[in-house]
């Protein structure tokens, strides 16, 4: 049975490591947060405005749907996989992209109140399409749709123009996160277990279907499991029957904790095979393994994604990752916790990019898993330090006072990497893919978007 898709309370991180460099305190973070080429104004801008953009104004610009419309995924192929500032990959808009997720009164006409939730009636404005050329115009299938990473996917794909089927079992995936798409005639929603098989006539297929975060995935191992392996049989079955391309997402948690510093595509990994996160990283190298077999079996064609830790708006707030747990503890005002000493270290990724390298990796005809993260690494106080640091800044533009948070250690828990750092030398060489978002830029975002949802 599949339990609540909140659970109650907020557990562990996964986060404790050791030793890191020393970010925090540079020149980079202290005088200029913001230093990444996508930078600029651009957090300033965000917030003093609504970044939604009516389709009209767009249009009239031209600066939304300027791509032409014989621009396609072969054109996309032959471009880089890194944005360009303002725009993310596809040819698609920034500023499009957050307005599906930044406006409360946007696309989606949701009105929230602190009691009520109103969705409007009468026929919904979608957000502007881009029109493709029937032969260019692919029909995806992304499961775990609804989910965080998920639906920003399936946004992006659909901004590019394509159909696109989302499946989700919406154990820890929110209807909500697509909204917005409901009643459009590229998009279709469909509520299924990707335990159980499903038909479906599709030439591409983007697998996320699983639960990522410590406390949802470690409340049921045993479905975690199922899903890990059955979800990944029927999504593989399903691509060998109709053939369509099959991308899994799989995750840096493969190489446990890990001996190699950082890890490359080569590393084979360092887990416990029999510890509390054993659902996941187990679950998850039996999906590499049957991938792969899929692929030499029966010509499958396959890419495998390595994620390491990703973070953005749509994260669940109460799922126990480290970015949502710090910025809403943060923001609250509460002690931020952390599991461990504090000196243990990750790496954290914003999700546009994450998206962009996963259109850039499904488009590619590169075939062995490739790494998809910011090498940027911080140790986890570090990384406390520069939220809160953050969250004070966001408060004071604000004018909103509040109580600044300190932090407080408790016991590590089980089975926590020590290291995490992505070596991004092969996505670089394949895709031309490298991550465009510093921690700092995204991090702001995040923020942002945590502030405005805590205050619906
Ligand atoms: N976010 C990260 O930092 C990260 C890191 C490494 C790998 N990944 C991988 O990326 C994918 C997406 O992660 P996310 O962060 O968006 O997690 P998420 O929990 O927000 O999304 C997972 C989605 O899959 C759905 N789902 C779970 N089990 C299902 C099932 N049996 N049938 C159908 N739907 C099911 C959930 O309802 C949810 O919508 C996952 O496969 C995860 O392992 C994520």
């Amino acid at each position: 049975m599949i339990s609540p898709r909140r659970p109650s309370g907020v557990s562990p991180t996964s986060n404790s490591m050791n030793a890191a460099q020393q970010i925090i305190g540079t020149a980079t973070f202290t005088e200029s947060p913001i230093s990444s080429p996508t930078a600029g104004d651009r957090s300033d801008r965000l917030w003093e405005s609504s970044p939604f953009r009516h389709p009209l104004e767009n249009a009239t610009s031209g600066e939304t749907m300027s791509v032409p419309e014989s621009h396609d995924r072969e054109q996309d192929r032959d471009q880089p996989a890194t944005a360009t500032p303002g725009r993310v990959r596809g040819g698609v808009s920034l500023d499009v992209v957050r307005g599906l997720y930044n406006s409360n009164t946007g696309f989606s006409g949701l009105r929230r109140s602190n009691s009520s939730v109103v969705y409007p009636g009468g026929p919904p404005e979608f957000p502007p399409v881009k029109k493709l050329n029937p032969l260019n115009k692919k029909r995806i299938l992304v499961s775990g749709g609804a989910g965080f990473v998920g639906s920003h996917l399936v946004d992006r794909l659909m901004l590019m123009g394509h159909d696109v089927i989302a499946i989700d079992n919406y154990f820890t995936g929110s209807k909500t996160n697509l909204a917005h798409w409901f009643g459009h005639p590229n998009f279709e929603m469909i509520r299924h277990d990707v335990v159980d098989p499903i038909m479906l006539e599709v030439d591409q297929i983007y697998h996320l279907a699983c639960p990522a975060s410590p406390v949802h995935y470690q409340s049921n191992p045993v479905k975690t499991l199922k899903t890990g392996f059955f979800g990944t049989y029927n999504m593989l079955g399903l691509a060998k029957r109709v053939k369509a391309r099959f991308l899994l997402t799989s995750t840096s948690e493969v190489y446990g904790d890990p001996e190699e510093h950082p890890q490359k595509e080569s590393y084979w990994g360092h887990v416990n095979c029999i510890g509390p996160r054993a659902c996941y990283d187990e679950g998850k190298r039996v999906a590499e393994a049957l991938t792969y077999s899929y692929a030499r079996q029966d010509n499958v064609d396959v890419r495998v994604a390595r994620i390491f830790n990703t973070f953005g708006p749509r994260m669940n707030w109460n799922d126990g990752r480290v970015v949502s747990n710090f910025i809403v503890q943060a923001l609250k005002g509460d002690d931020i916790t952390i599991y461990g000493d504090g000196s243990a270290t990750r790496s954290f990724q914003y999700v546009h990019d994450l998206v962009d390298g996963l259109i850039a990796l499904m488009d590619s005809d590169y075939t062995e898993p490739v790494n998809l993260g910011n090498p940027e690494e911080y140790t986890i106080k570090q990384f406390a330090d520069m939220i809160v640091q953050l969250v004070n800044e966001h408060r004071q533009r604000c004018g909103d006072v509040g109580k600044t948070s300190t932090v407080t250690y408790l016991p590590a828990v089980a089975d926590d990497p020590q290291k995490r750092k992505p070596d991004t030398t092969r996505a670089k060489e394949v895709l031309g893919w490298s991550p465009q978002w510093s921690a700092v830029d995204g991090l702001r975002e995040t923020v942002a978007y945590f502030h405005r949802s805590m205050q619906q």
